[in-house]
């Protein structure tokens, strides 16, 4: 398919992130490109902490029709856009961005892809409802604000949200109620979590990034269906550990990482790639390395 801007070229994006080395994106989307027979190119670009606004510009001007965003620039990217969607408007962050030359200038389209991502890889992939089930969300940083309106979409019976620093947890609660009235939602400390019972129990802390565990007392885990770590990472993280330990389903965030990518190419493209090949492949990648780094 020739570039939207221009004939001659390949459509392009890119993932726009500091650091990015690490990231998955690219290949995930070729994957996507082969299935699918749309002519894409897709790269990573390394934004200087202080300069994403100049980088993006300088790619929109290399003709790119859309970027995903990595961390730190979510928050930024969604303040770029010209026009936002509603569900990146209740992150009040972006992880997608579509570029579109009309009649008017260019628009700049904000999306979060996150949340259907999680929602979808829960439901779809691992088989756990969310409709009618309690739901513990651990977090109340970008990355559960990310994710709540998605998870209330579903129509669970309650979410709870606890977090380090309780205030933030009462934050995000109230801002989400604002945004849906009929699901029951409410803060829960750290002590009172062993007293509750949840099906679903999902770490949104930065927590696992250093390996380290956010206040869950072992006993939560022990009658909930899934336990979910939205991060992805070489080894299970000590929330993961100890959901296992705990004898609760455990899943990390490698589904949800594919699904949010195979949504932002689905609001790019208006195709929607089978994402359970690419989802076992990077699996079936990471136990490789894993088992080369351990001989
Ligand atoms: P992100 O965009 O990744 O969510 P953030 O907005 O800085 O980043 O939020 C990080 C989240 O992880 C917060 O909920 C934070 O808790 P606080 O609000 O109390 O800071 C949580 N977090 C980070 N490290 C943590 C740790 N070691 N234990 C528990 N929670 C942690």
């Amino acid at each position: 398919m020739p570039n939207r801007h221009n004939p001659y070229m390949t459509d392009r994006y890119a993932v726009v992130g500091n650091p990015i080395g690490h990231s998955k994106s690219p290949e995930i989307h070729a994957a996507f490109a082969l299935e699918t027979g749309q002519e894409i190119s897709y790269e990573k670009i390394l934004a200087p902490l202080d300069a994403f606004i100049t980088t993006v510009d300088a790619f929109v001007g290399g003709g790119a029709c859309g970027i995903n965003v990595t961390l730190p620039f979510k928050v930024e990217a969604y303040q770029y856009a010209t026009y936002r969607t509603p569900r990146s408007v209740a992150a009040g962050a972006a992880n997608t961005l579509r570029f579109e030359h009309t009649t008017s200038g260019l628009q700049i389209t904000a999306d979060n892809t996150d949340g259907v991502g999680l929602v979808r890889d829960i439901c779809i992939n691992l088989g756990h409802a969310i409709t009618n089930r309690r739901v513990l969300v651990l977090g109340a940083g970008g990355a559960a604000r990310g994710v709540v309106g998605a998870l209330l979409d579903e129509q669970p019976a309650s979410i709870s949200i606890s977090n380090r620093t309780v205030d933030r947890a009462h934050d995000l609660v109230n801002q989400f109620k604002l945004v849906n009235s009929r699901v029951r939602m409410e803060v829960v400390e750290a002590r009172q979590l062993a007293a509750n019972q949840y099906d679903v129990i999902i770490n949104a802390t930065a927590a696992s990034l250093n390996q380290s565990l956010p206040p869950v007392p072992a006993s939560v885990f022990a009658k909930a269906g899934l336990a979910y770590d939205m991060m992805y990472g070489k080894v299970d993280t000590p929330f993961l550990m100890l959901a296992a330990d705990a004898g609760a389903v455990t899943a990390d965030g490698l589904g949800m990482l594919v699904e949010q990518a195979a949504e932002a190419f689905f609001y790019w493209r208006g195709v929607r790639p089978t994402t359970a090949p690419v989802i076992s492949a990077m699996r079936k990648e990471a136990l490789q390395l894993n088992r080369d780094q351990a001989v």
